[in-house]
């Protein structure tokens, strides 16, 4: 049963004692961020994988590319443990190596020398992967002088990349990057999709020459379900209710809320509230029930009536917590997530060059 289960948890929790980390992401379900000793958002728990050098084990409930991200700024005798292997990211998937590394070659026909420095020290493209990415395309970002940005800091980043860059070229999510870009005051029309199934991407080279931002083609498929309709539907039917989205929701959607943010500004800007505050939240769906019952002071509801988790960060099962652990308990690693060295060194200069950045 599940009370078995999280007593195992507790157990085996105790008797490894300092010797193991537990970290949860926001979208875990309940009984997973129970045991968690750091609950957050992508940047935090980044941040979180480095507060404890002393730790054997991090236990990292979350998806595959933060299992990564915890290992490339984890001490190398550190195992980073993923509790299910299949905890993937549909989006990190829309952008694998060969397809980014297709597109550089292409827009190196474009711009020419992509090292080429300007007057203003500034190279033709500076490439900025969302977190959620592979280790490999963070090993990519390395190497061309990129940074990686979360939710949370993606202003910051582009700010930085655009003092380094003529131009940015963003992946996997258009939705982040186009969001981010016209609140920075890129006009839209400056701004276009790369498609790799097109030469040049599907854009003239003039359109290329032009670009400030160009987005890669992915998207998160539980943010993309949020729609304008949602929002209207929840202003007329809760007057004086507060909308606030992520920004991996299209465009018109983060238009038409209140405010758009990462999930810890969410978590935030409900606490900070005044009692009695309606909400309607376009975000993954365990996030939005726990601050429901978090919060009994206010009214809050998810945007989308058809409740929508993140099919991937479910399949962290309290009983995959509970093995790793006793797995531990018996002095054996399982699930390591190891970044290869190959990659290991650019990606971690990616991500140093985001935590320089500050949010
Ligand atoms: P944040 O936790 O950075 O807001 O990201 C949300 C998300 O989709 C993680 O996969
Ligand atoms: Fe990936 Fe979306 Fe799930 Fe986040 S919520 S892990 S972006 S599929």
């Amino acid at each position: 049963t599940n009370d078995e289960l999280h007593e195992r948890i507790r157990a085996a929790k105790a008797t490894l004692g300092d010797r193991v980390v537990v970290l949860g992401h926001f979208y875990q379900r309940d009984e997973v961020v129970q045991h968690a000793d750091f609950v957050g958002d992508s940047f935090q728990l980044a941040n979180a994988a480095l507060t404890r050098p002393d730790a054997e084990a991090i236990v990292f409930c979350g998806v595959h590319f933060m299992a990564e991200t915890a290992d490339l700024l984890s001490r190398p005798e550190q195992a980073v443990i993923l509790p299910n292997l299949a905890a993937g990211c549909s989006m990190a998937d829309m952008a694998d190596e060969s397809s980014v590394e297709e597109c550089w070659e292409q827009l190196a026909e474009v711009y020419g020398d992509l090292d080429a420095v300007d007057a203003d020290g500034r190279v033709p493209v500076i490439p900025v992967t969302y977190m959620n990415s592979s280790a490999a395309l963070k090993g990519f970002v390395g190497r061309h002088g990129g940074i990686v940005c979360t939710s949370s800091n993606a202003r910051t980043v582009l700010e930085r990349a655009f003092e380094q860059g003529q131009r940015v070229l963003f992946f996997p999510d258009q939705h982040l990057g186009r969001n981010t870009a016209k609140a920075m005051g890129v006009p839209l029309e400056l701004m276009p999709m790369w498609n790799p199934r097109k030469p040049l991407g599907g854009s003239s080279a003039a359109e290329l020459a032009d670009a400030r931002v160009i987005l890669w083609h992915g998207f998160c498929s539980v943010h993309k379900r949020f729609t304008v309709e949602q929002i209207e539907a929840a202003r007329r039917d809760h007057p004086g209710v507060q909308v606030i989205v992520h920004p991996e929701c299209p465009m018109p959607v983060v238009d038409a809320a209140d405010a758009a943010g990462s999930t810890d500004f969410i978590v935030k800007a409900i606490a900070a509230a005044p009692a009695g505050t309606t909400f309607a939240i376009g975000t993954e769906i365990n996030l939005v029930q726990r601050l429901a019952a978090e919060h009994p002071e206010h009214t809050i509801f998810c945007l989308d009536p058809v409740v929508c988790p993140c099919s991937t960060m479910y399949r962290i099962h309290p009983g995959y917590l509970a093995w790793v652990l006793e797995e531990l308990v018996a002095g054996r690693i399982v699930n390591r997530i190891q970044v290869a060295d190959s990659v290991a060194e650019p990606a971690r200069l990616a991500l140093e060059r985001m935590l320089a950045a500050k949010p």
